[in-house]
């Protein structure tokens, strides 16, 4: 078990983020469990769902999988900050890569401006597309950087389908 898999497996680590509409404050809950898989959620309440950002850790490699904000709060920049929180959470344990995997445009547009980069799955060894359930046969073959990618959604031919993923990363 890595030191960030033993910090959080035992109880959720919660931490104050504020969003800048008004004075709310959201605790967030974080957890890991033992096959590597995390949660990095605001609580719900009610009807409304809050945000969360979820994914896979193997060595100092992270893939994130899911991220969704509700409705009511997208636009005001909480997908951001929760994203910001967790790299700073991943950073302090020693991550050095995230990896995001997305086929929704609004999915990768969110990544993309928060730095993420789009990526040939070429690029990650057999190894770690293993370690963190990175299949192949899900992805995009006909994106490999930004510019392919841009090219297929100025055609409208960006559908979303989850068997065409693309892989976005960044070093932290
Ligand atoms: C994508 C999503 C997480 C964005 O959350 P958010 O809190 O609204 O995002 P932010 O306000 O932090 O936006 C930051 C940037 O991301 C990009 N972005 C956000 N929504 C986008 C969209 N629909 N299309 C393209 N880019 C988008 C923009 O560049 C935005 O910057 P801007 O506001 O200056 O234009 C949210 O729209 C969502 O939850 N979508 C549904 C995802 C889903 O279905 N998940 C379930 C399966 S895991």
């Amino acid at each position: 078990m890595t030191d960030f898999e033993k910090l959080h497996a035992q109880k959720p680590a919660t931490t104050p983020l504020e969003i800048e509409s008004g004075e709310l404050k959201w605790p967030i809950s974080f957890k890991v469990t033992s096959d590597g898989s995390f949660f990095f959620n605001t609580v719900s309440k009610g009807d409304n769902e809050g945000a969360s950002l979820g994914g896979h850790i193997s060595g100092e490699n992270v893939k994130l999988n899911c991220v969704k904000v509700d409705r009511l709060l997208r636009g005001m920049n909480l997908g951001s900050k929760l994203l910001t929180m967790l790299e700073e959470e991943l950073k302090k344990l020693g991550i050095k890569t995230i990896y995001a995997t997305f086929a929704r445009p609004d999915q990768i547009g969110f990544f993309r401006s928060n730095g993420y980069v789009i990526t040939p799955l070429e690029l990650i060894t057999k190894e770690i597309q293993e370690a963190l359930a990175i299949t192949p046969e899900c992805f995009h073959s006909r994106v490999k950087n930004d510019r392919d990618y841009d090219d297929l959604l100025s055609k409208r031919e960006v559908l979303g389908d989850q068997s065409e993923q693309i892989l976005l990363m960044k070093r932290i």
